[in-house]
């Protein structure tokens, strides 16, 4: 289903794609008007009670399309938490706990995270621990969360000391993308998403990066027939990988490309001054310097790469005053290291990434020492 360059394909209607994961396999559905529509969800509630979790920016938009569509045999609660990266906490995840008990829910209640990435992060770890696991329904309200969060169950919050540390995979029941909700997305969250999409791209399809390279104007015009085939390319892929790879032992990593250096960034700067995906794409631009300075990705490649992240207006330096013995020490902290080598995700070609841990250290440094700074 690579999208192709002639032939724009028709995007008014719903199309699903199937997470192969055995008996815990799941449908993506991806198509506007979704939220409202109960059909997509009843098939995957476990049982009547039924936790919405949200946060104060997404509820006032998309809280009541959804609980209207639900028929009224269904106990529904509703929890809606502060915003931010700075709400992935294990306390947020306390205060879900907290609403499923006083409300009496059993383990055939289903949790529905609305939002964002981090929601569906939280929401999944609550679901994942919540009387030693529940149902839950992933409805992604970013394009970030559209193409990656919500597809493969990594589930979990921050730790001070460590994004993402403390987790579980759990997969959803379903995942429901409505495409319509991008419509009140903020034009740098649609670029964070856009830094995901182009991920793929780079790790795994090159026709399609070549696909993204002439749409990114109407994918930021929010132009369906270049945004739902986008998405749905995005998800096919993760489904492919994640039903090899289910728990990264392997294959997934790849899906953390710019993602070493990206979480260093986020974590120097404070978890939410820089968006996930604007860090990530920082972090690609280094890893595609460094494949280059490898002798893997020829100049010209990087260029393509700089250019397709700028017209997605995603950053092209790092931080001011985030130095080499920063970055360093942050990467050391990342979930894939083993036996304290530093596992970089990098790029022999576009389109084809691998796990590299042979790095020079002088190569890195240089690297990390001259690359532009904001
Ligand atoms: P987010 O959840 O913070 O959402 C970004 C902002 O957009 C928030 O202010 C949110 O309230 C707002 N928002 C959400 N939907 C909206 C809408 N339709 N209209 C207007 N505003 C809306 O951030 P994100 O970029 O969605 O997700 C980032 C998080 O996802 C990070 O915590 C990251 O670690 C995590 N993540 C997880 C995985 C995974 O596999 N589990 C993969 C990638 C990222
Ligand atoms: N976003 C990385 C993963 O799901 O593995």
């Amino acid at each position: 289903m690579t999208p192709s360059h002639d032939v724009p394909p028709s995007h008014d209607a719903l199309s699903t794609l199937r997470v192969a994961l055995g008996e815990r396999s799941y449908p993506i559905h991806i198509g506007p008007g979704l939220l409202g529509d109960p059909q997509w969800l009843m098939p995957h509630l476990a049982g009547r009670q039924v936790m919405v979790v949200t946060n104060e920016t997404v509820a006032p938009l998309y809280l009541d399309a959804l609980k209207r569509g639900l028929p009224d045999e269904l106990e529904v609660h509703a929890l809606v938490l502060p915003d931010g990266e700075a709400t992935k906490t294990l306390a947020s995840v306390e205060r879900i706990w907290d609403a499923l008990l006083a409300a009496g829910f059993n383990r055939r209640c289903t949790l529905i995270a609305l939002g964002g990435g981090v929601i569906g992060d939280m929401v999944g770890y609550a679901a994942a621990s919540y009387q030693r696991g529940v149902a839950f329904i992933q409805i992604p309200t970013t394009l970030l969360a559209q193409v990656d969060s919500s597809v493969g169950g990594k589930t979990g919050v921050n730790h001070p000391r460590g994004k993402n540390m403390i987790g579980a995979f759990w997969q959803p029941r379903a995942v429901l993308i409505d495409t319509d909700t991008l419509a009140s997305l903020p034009p740098r969250e649609l670029s964070a998403g856009l830094a995901e999409v182009i991920k793929y791209g780079l790790i795994r399809d090159d026709a399609f990066l070549s696909w993204l390279e002439a749409r990114m104007p109407a994918l930021r015009r929010l132009e369906v027939d270049a945004l739902t085939p986008a998405i749905e390319r995005s998800c096919s892929l993760k489904a492919e990988i994640v039903a090899e790879d289910e728990t990264e032992q392997g294959v997934r990593a790849l899906l953390n490309l710019g993602h070493t250096f990206g979480h260093a960034i986020e974590a120097h700067q404070g978890y939410g001054h820089w968006l996930h995906g604007e860090a990530v794409g920082a972090g690609m631009l280094m890893a595609a310097e460094l494949s280059h300075r490898l002798g893997w990705l020829e100049e010209d490649d990087v260029t393509r790469v700089r250019a397709i992240l700028e017209a997605a207006s995603l950053p092209l330096a790092a931080p001011a005053g985030m130095g080499e013995a920063d970055f360093l020490s942050l990467m050391r902290l990342d979930k894939k290291n083993l036996d304290e080598r530093l596992r970089l995700i990098l790029l022999r070609r576009l389109g084809d990434a691998c796990i590299h841990d042979e790095t020079p250290p002088e190569m890195l440094g240089e690297l990390l020492e001259n690359f532009p700074r904001q």
